[in-house]
């Protein structure tokens, strides 16, 4: 009597907890505690024992009708709270998953430090087409048609008088054209010359590029603004040093060298054993680009300057390819935060 008890408790256990549904789970309940159900049945049999067995199976039997019904309400309250969710039910006590952050372009990370500084110097900023016009991108700027100069400015063009523009200058033109002196702005933004690509050469790279105009502009205004600038962005030790040069849209012109930043002026490969790195060109605006846009010379000055972003980002990153930059190679873009 004791094992078929036994073996009534293992099948109704293992019935009762493969059960999918509530349905079948209640066909469960009358096969097993129904009134012809399996444990009535065996009931029916203590009638046969010798009547002192009787008590003992009788309680056997109520402690397996009583296990039984348990099984049946546990399963029971699993499966209606199953059949009460949704289908397309989404538990929001589960852990999420973390998006991966991204991080940004070390070039546009370059150009937001550099702006910043600028900005602190309450400049503002100013965004042109790259899609330009032989006018803005040469003449309005003092490079005459047949002027051996518009070499130094190899330009990809596209088709009539339009061109892809190779410096970011046509944005000062643009500007002074619509607005009134005095202001002081920046222009960040891409430029394109047919280099052939390699190391430090490609076809498409970016400028950031200043212009401060207004009655009593000079050269000390120049110096002062990039000085600050450099000591900011590149460190309070850093020298600069400003080198005479020529831009037919400044007069007079120089380039700005900064005391090299990986040897610290001493020499190395970075800058060729000089101890300098040559950062942007600048000078004072030229009064053929000041007519150009209806202003008048004699009473307004004004300075200009242009940087090479990718230029900058490298030796500031100590990065020996620009290629780098363009190759979307997450393992190098992800270090910059
Ligand atoms: N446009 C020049 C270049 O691309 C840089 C420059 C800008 C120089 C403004 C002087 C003044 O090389």
């Amino acid at each position: 009597m004791l094992d078929k008890i036994k073996a009534v408790e293992v099948e109704a256990g293992s019935e009762i907890s493969a059960a999918t549904d509530l349905k079948s789970l209640d066909d469960l309940r009358v096969k097993y505690l129904g009134r012809k159900g399996r444990v009535a049945e065996l009931f029916g049999q203590l009638a046969s024992l010798p009547p002192q067995d009787k008590p003992k199976f009788g309680s056997e039997l109520n402690s397996l009708k009583t296990r039984i019904d348990e099984l049946l309400k546990a399963k029971q309250g699993e499966l209606s709270v199953s059949a009460a969710l949704p289908k397309d039910f989404v538990d929001l006590t589960l852990p999420g998953f973390k998006p991966p952050i991204g991080t940004r372009h070390p070039i546009i990370k370059t150009i937001e430090d550099i702006c910043d500084i600028f900005l602190g110097m309450g400049f503002k900023i100013v965004e042109g087409p790259e899609i330009e016009t032989e006018f803005y991108n040469f003449e309005a700027l003092n490079i005459p048609l047949d002027h051996p100069s518009r070499d130094a400015f190899d330009t990809f063009y596209i088709k009539d008088k339009y061109l892809l523009r190779s410096h970011t200058s046509p944005v000062q033109a643009r500007f002074m054209e619509k607005e009134k002196p005095p202001f002081k702005i920046i222009v960040p933004g891409k430029v394109y010359r047919p280099d052939a690509v390699d190391a430090s050469h490609s076809f498409m790279f970016h400028q950031v590029e200043g212009l401060v105009v207004g009655e009593d502009v000079t050269f000390a205004d120049l110096k002062g603004a990039l000085s600050v600038f450099v000591k900011e962005y590149f460190g309070e030790k850093t020298k600069v040093r400003f080198r005479p040069h020529y831009f037919p849209f400044t007069e007079p012109s120089a380039e700005v060298d900064v005391s090299c930043i990986i040897c610290g002026g001493s020499g190395c490969s970075v800058c060729g054993k000089k101890g300098w790195l040559e950062i942007l060109g600048c000078g004072m605006v030229h009064p053929n680009v000041f007519k150009a846009v209806k202003y008048n010379p004699e009473k307004v000055t004004g300075f200009a300057f242009g940087m090479g972003v990718d230029r900058i980002a490298m030796l500031k990153y100590g990065i020996n390819d620009i290629r780098l930059f363009y190759e979307n190679d997450m393992r190098f873009l992800e270090q910059f935060k």
